[in-house]
């Protein structure tokens, strides 16, 4: 019952969710990515649509098939990703970053394909990505952004840190260390952060029930 009447709380609301793990070539056969399996933010894209929502997913690497009722858009790199994102924001009432972004990338990706160095040793160089939470922060009007915090240890000041800085409404964050918790795994235990309330511990669950939460506490305050 309580999950019914929830239905449609989302009508008329465009949500964007980005998911997965971004990649970064390094040359034509190697890349940079990380353990991110996508499936919080496709769990995000679904409870969205269950509550009524117009969904765009723009997702990176996963091996999830694409949400029914949602248009998927697949990209690759950080910079993809901040283009979709960017290009998305006028249209859209909430935004949420659930990719795990590439801190870093290739300055340039090598045309082809490195061979192994005689001196025994590699250095690649890394240049920053850019911070998307941060770039849609600073572009935002109406619209209500909403992010993540993956982190092994002081959680809560590192994900209030991102909160602030970011200029995000909701931060999510999760204590990756944590058996069960985040990276591959289907269940989740978060903690909700929103600028004027006190921090919200939620417990372990599956990530749909996790999702299910946080759509319907976005549709609170965005309606
Ligand atoms: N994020 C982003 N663009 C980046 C890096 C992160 O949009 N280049 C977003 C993530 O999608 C997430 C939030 O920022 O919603 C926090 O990501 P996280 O990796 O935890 O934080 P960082 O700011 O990258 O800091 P650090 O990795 O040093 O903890
Ligand atoms: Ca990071």
């Amino acid at each position: 019952l309580a999950l019914r009447q929830q239905v449609g709380v989302l009508k008329g609301k465009h949500v964007v969710i980005s998911a997965g793990g971004t990649v970064e070539p390094i040359d034509p056969v190697r890349y940079i990515s990380n353990r991110s399996s996508g499936k919080m933010g496709y769990a995000l894209a679904q409870a969205a649509v269950e509550q009524g929502a117009q969904v765009t997913l723009v997702s990176a690497t996963t091996t999830l098939p694409d949400p029914i009722g949602v248009k998927t858009i697949h990209i690759q790199s950080a910079q993809d990703l901040s283009d979709q994102m960017i290009a998305a924001l006028p249209e859209a009432d909430v935004m949420i970053m659930a990719a795990a972004v590439s801190d870093y990338r290739m300055g340039e990706p090598a045309t082809n394909k490195l061979k192994k160095q005689e001196s025994g040793q590699l250095t690649l160089t890394l240049v920053e990505n850019p911070d998307i939470l941060a770039q849609l922060g600073a572009m935002k009007e109406q619209q209500y952004l909403v992010g993540f915090a993956a982190e092994t240890q002081n959680l809560l000041t590192y994900a209030q840190k991102k909160l602030v800085k970011k200029n995000a409404d909701m931060l999510i964050a999760n204590d990756v260390s944590k058996d069960q918790v985040g990276f591959g795994y289907d269940t989740n235990q978060v903690t909700i952060l929103t600028k004027n309330h006190e921090p919200q511990v939620l417990p372990l669950q599956s990530k749909l029930a996790v999702a299910r939460e946080v759509m319907q506490k976005i549709s609170k305050a965005i309606n």
